[in-house]
């Protein structure tokens, strides 16, 4: 088959909802790179200065300006890959025109390498190989799960194996014996809240659109999952794709949307597979589109694959890159309830979020609170990885002891070693040691009483073997390249706290301090989104668990190589 035209191109897509991804795709795909003139036309037709076009397209790590760059390796340099020795590899690939790529979400299958839409795997360059999404393994601990309730179920991935294990039972009662106002209920009595690092109870969430004027309203699934360290919403859209598309359904039966978009992180291309054939054979079955379940409800989903941009989870930023506007954040307020997707009333939730949905709406809103243990609400899926037993995603109960997770479910430290650290929130709660480990349960309050936060609740464990402040350095070094540059505290402040980490500043242990205090408090206090404001915290614990490295560092002037992503 011949490659399509330009103007074919353009024509599937020109009056498409949000049509500036897919356009920059189509072009990328059929080229192997985006050339002069494929922008030049995309601008014209969708009267997008060129300039701003530009500005734009090369913000994102993945578009290639050059021939073929579609198809030269791309090799993740993400906090685990780099335990594993990821900058050997990326020099053993430099004569295929390799580059580096942040966390590209495999942190339980190091190291990723991305090969056009191909994912192989392997820690030396003989060893590359595909390597599908491995199912959670068994829950250890017994304890009752939600979202991974049902996802071992043989064949769960398609529609008649989704049906088999109990699924749209809970979208065929909301739209046969609900209303919506019943439904945004049901969701608020369950607790559940949300699942991509905020915590904002979803109920309300829904209640808010649902009430704000303006039609018509969205539903935007944020499956951008750029969180060095997180890898759990793979796992749910790989193995249980329905789950998280009746999911946005419920949602905007429950609010009055008509329209959905699921926005893909770039580096999933196995997975944006996997979801274009489930919203095929939804569409077959009358689950999406104009009566649905042969009511007059009517929803329309589309996918928006990203083109690699860490702050594109961030939502206000996710919604200007939908609009094919330049992905910075939005200052907030307004906040998406009322000001979403082209200004109007927008959900935005987490592939967590959404996949408990359906498994709450076929049950009691207790059934899911009462799943946490204490006073804490329903479950929460960790991706666990770096040195430790068995890496993986583990969905455990809220309250349930760190310890318990890490020993008892995950099986330890490796042989020998023992844990000196753990991240979470990914990298953006920085690390909790010492003490903390033994005492913290899983849950917010307990997180946040250590001076961190479980956020989206990746976990990296560090060993007695690792260089604690190198550790630091790639982290930072992460955000700054991650940076959008919008605002100067973290535009700066990231840059001057990497060096800092790096052995550049003051020389006396005094000033160090102070300055890295001063420079964090600026961020914390006047960054205009939730990444200058996070940052900090890996250097504050840092200095908190590790006061003698900081102080060997400082006094060494040890000049670390820089951590740079070449992308
Ligand atoms: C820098 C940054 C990155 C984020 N990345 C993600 C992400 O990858 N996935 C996600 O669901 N939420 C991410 N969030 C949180 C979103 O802004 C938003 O709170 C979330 O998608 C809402 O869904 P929820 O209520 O279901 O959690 C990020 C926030 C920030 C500040
Ligand atoms: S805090 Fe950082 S990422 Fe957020 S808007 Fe400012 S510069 Fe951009």
């Amino acid at each position: 088959m011949s490659a399509p035209t330009d103007q074919a191109l353009i024509d599937d897509w020109r009056t498409a909802p949000a049509p500036l991804l897919p356009l920059l795709h189509a072009f990328h795909d059929r080229d192997g790179y985006l050339s002069e003139s494929a922008l030049r036309l995309i601008a014209q037709a969708l009267r997008i200065p060129l300039a701003d076009l530009y500005g734009t397209v090369t913000f994102y790590h993945h578009f290639a300006r050059a021939v073929g760059g579609l198809h030269a390796p791309r090799v993740c340099t993400g906090p685990v890959c780099t335990l594993r020795g990821s900058d050997t590899l990326l020099a053993a690939l430099q004569d295929q025109g390799a580059s580096a790529m942040p966390c590209a979400g495999r942190c339980d299958e190091p190291i990723p390498v991305l090969v056009g839409h191909r994912y192989l795997v392997g820690q030396a360059d003989g060893t590359l190989h595909e390597l599908p999404t491995p199912l959670p393994p068994p829950n250890p601990g017994g304890s009752q799960e939600c979202i991974f309730a049902e996802i071992r179920k043989p064949g769960r991935a398609t529609l008649a194996g989704y049906h088999a294990s109990g699924g749209y039972t809970g979208l065929t009662r909301a739209v046969t014996a609900m209303s919506p106002a019943q439904t945004v209920d049901h969701i608020r009595q369950s607790k559940l809240a949300g699942r991509g690092g905020a915590g904002f109870p979803t109920g309300l969430k829904w209640q808010a659109v649902a009430a704000a004027a303006g039609q018509p309203k969205s539903i935007v699934c944020n499956a951008d999952e750029g969180e060095p360290g997180c890898f759990k919403d793979r796992a749910v859209l790989d193995h249980d794709p329905f789950a998280v598309i009746e999911g946005m359904t419920i949602a905007a039966y429950a609010t009055g949307a008509t329209r959905g978009f699921l926005y893909l992180r770039y580096e999933y291309p196995h997975t944006l597979r996997t979801l274009t054939l489930a919203l095929q054979q939804a569409y077959a079955a009358g689950l999406l589109g104009q009566h649905i379940l042969g009511t007059d409800f009517a929803f329309d989903l589309y996918i928006r694959r990203g083109a690699g941009a860490y702050i594109c989870g961030e939502e206000g930023s996710l919604l200007n890159s939908l609009e094919g506007k330049h992905p910075f954040p939005r200052n907030r307020p307004p906040y998406p309830v009322t000001h979403g997707f082209e200004n109007l009333p927008t959900v935005v939730n987490n592939v967590e979020t959404l996949a408990a949905v359906p498994q709450i709406l076929r049950r009691d809103p207790e059934w899911y609170h009462t799943l946490g243990l204490g006073d804490h609400a329903g479950t929460k899926v960790i991706s666990l990885s770096g040195d430790i037993q068995r890496p993986g995603n583990y969905e455990v109960p809220f309250g349930l002891p760190l310890q318990t997770l890490l020993v008892e479910w995950a099986g330890g430290p490796l042989p020998g070693r023992t844990i000196q650290a753990v991240t979470m929130a990914g990298l953006s709660g920085g690390f909790l040691a010492g003490e903390a480990l033994i005492t913290a349960t899983i849950d917010e309050p307990s997180i946040r009483s250590k001076g961190s936060m479980l956020g989206a609740a990746g976990m990296i464990v560090f060993d007695d073997s690792r260089d604690m402040v190198a550790v630091a350095h790639n982290a930072m070094a992460f955000f700054a390249h991650e940076s959008c540059g919008k605002c100067f505290p973290c535009r700066i402040g990231t840059q001057r706290l990497t060096e800092r980490l790096n052995g550049d500043g003051p020389a006396t242990l005094e000033s160090w301090l102070a300055e890295v205090n001063d420079i964090s408090q600026t961020m914390k206090a006047v960054s205009a989104c939730g990444l200058g404001v996070a940052a900090p915290m890996v250097v504050e614990s840092l200095v908190r668990y590790f006061p003698e490295e900081v102080k060997a560092h400082v006094l060494a002037d040890a000049h670390q190589p820089y951590i740079r992503l070449q992308t």
